[in-house]
């Protein structure tokens, strides 16, 4: 089968390459930190197109491709003529003639697909409102790094508290194609829909692992290995205002330290960030020993690199370099 071009949904990829990818960044990870250069990007260029903010996802793009060697330039509404002036198609065939590699953070998810349908050139999902795609490669290399003692990926209960937000999506994908047990723990309403269950479904058949919607807590965080959590608003165009999101999930689906006590005593507490402390979690749980939220937010730039590496067809000679550099 050939490769796929694009990363725009984990479901596009094979357990074993999305761990193959996982891999590729652990081993980047340990190159660069032992001080060995690695310009496998030589003089590429990263147009990453933003439609909405960003810390994390620009900042790791950016730091990857300085330190592969390659460049990346930040195409913001406003700085190009993509919207009013030009379509996503033809911003996708002329940027296909001026940059290696694309990544785009988009309002919808279909501007991603429309902007890989007519690019020539790899893109990658920086976020749509369906999915966060690279949140996941770096979560799972954060999982790994922080395995329970004597488990597997696979073997791990990863709880995502809350509404069902494009990251929670993600998750849900990503921890059931690796055949690793998911469970929603969020209010109906605000529950993974029906689309989502299906792939859960199919993900699960495949792989052996499991997935649960819940609005009961002592089920959802019995023997938990990791609590995930996410916003409660602010995410989307046509939402309930904040007052009425807030009434919807606190306390509830608060993340505090009764919610860690039910779980395993190993649990880790992750979050994508930007948290909104004392909302969704509280200021003692994110500053707690179980916290590895800032293990996370390292953890794009693990997986930007990998994407990169892999997406712009250099991983062969980048596992050869980094082995030898590692005297492997
Ligand atoms: N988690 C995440 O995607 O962060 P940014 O919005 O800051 O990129």
């Amino acid at each position: 089968m050939a490769r796929v071009k694009d990363f725009v949904d984990t479901q596009d990829f094979t357990k074993e390459e999305l761990l193959d990818i996982m891999h590729l960044g652990l081993l980047i990870k340990e190159n660069i930190k032992q001080g060995y250069p690695l310009n496998v990007l030589y003089h590429k260029s990263l147009g990453m197109i933003f439609e909405q903010s960003s810390t994390r996802t620009r900042v790791s793009f950016e730091t990857a491709m300085t330190q592969l060697g390659g460049h990346a330039q930040y195409l913001a509404p406003g700085q190009i003529q993509l919207g009013a002036h030009e379509s996503l198609s033809d911003t996708a065939r002329v940027l296909s003639r001026l940059v290696d590699i694309l990544m785009a953070r988009v309002q919808k998810h279909e501007s991603v697909f429309e902007l890989a349908k007519y690019a020539d050139i790899p893109v990658i999902n920086g976020m749509s409102d369906y999915n966060h795609p690279t949140q996941e490669m770096g979560d799972i290399t954060t999982m790994f790094e922080h395995l329970p003692a004597g488990k597997r990926l696979e073997d791990c209960k990863v709880v995502f508290v809350g509404d069902a937000t494009q990251v929670c999506a993600s998750l849900m994908m990503i921890v059931t194609k690796l055949g690793g047990h998911f469970v929603q723990f969020g209010p109906k309403g605000f529950q993974l829909r029906e689309e989502h269950i299906k792939i859960a479904e199919e993900n699960c058949k495949k792989s052996g692992g499991s997935f649960l919607i819940t609005e009961d807590e002592d089920e959802a965080l019995k023997d938990a290995d990791f609590i995930y959590t996410d916003v409660w608003y602010g995410l989307y165009e046509a939402e309930l205002s904040e007052e009425e999101r807030m009434k919807i999930f606190y306390p509830k689906y608060q993340v505090d330290m009764d919610m860690i006590k039910k779980a395993s005593p190993t649990v880790k507490f992750m979050h994508c960030l930007p948290a909104t402390r004392n909302e969704e979690v509280t200021d003692e749980v994110i500053d707690s020993e179980y916290s590895i939220v800032i293990d996370q937010a390292e953890n794009r730039l693990t997986a930007m690199r990998a994407l990169l590496v892999y997406f712009m067809d250099k991983r062969d000679e980048t596992v050869a370099i980094c082995n030898k550099n590692l005297g492997r």
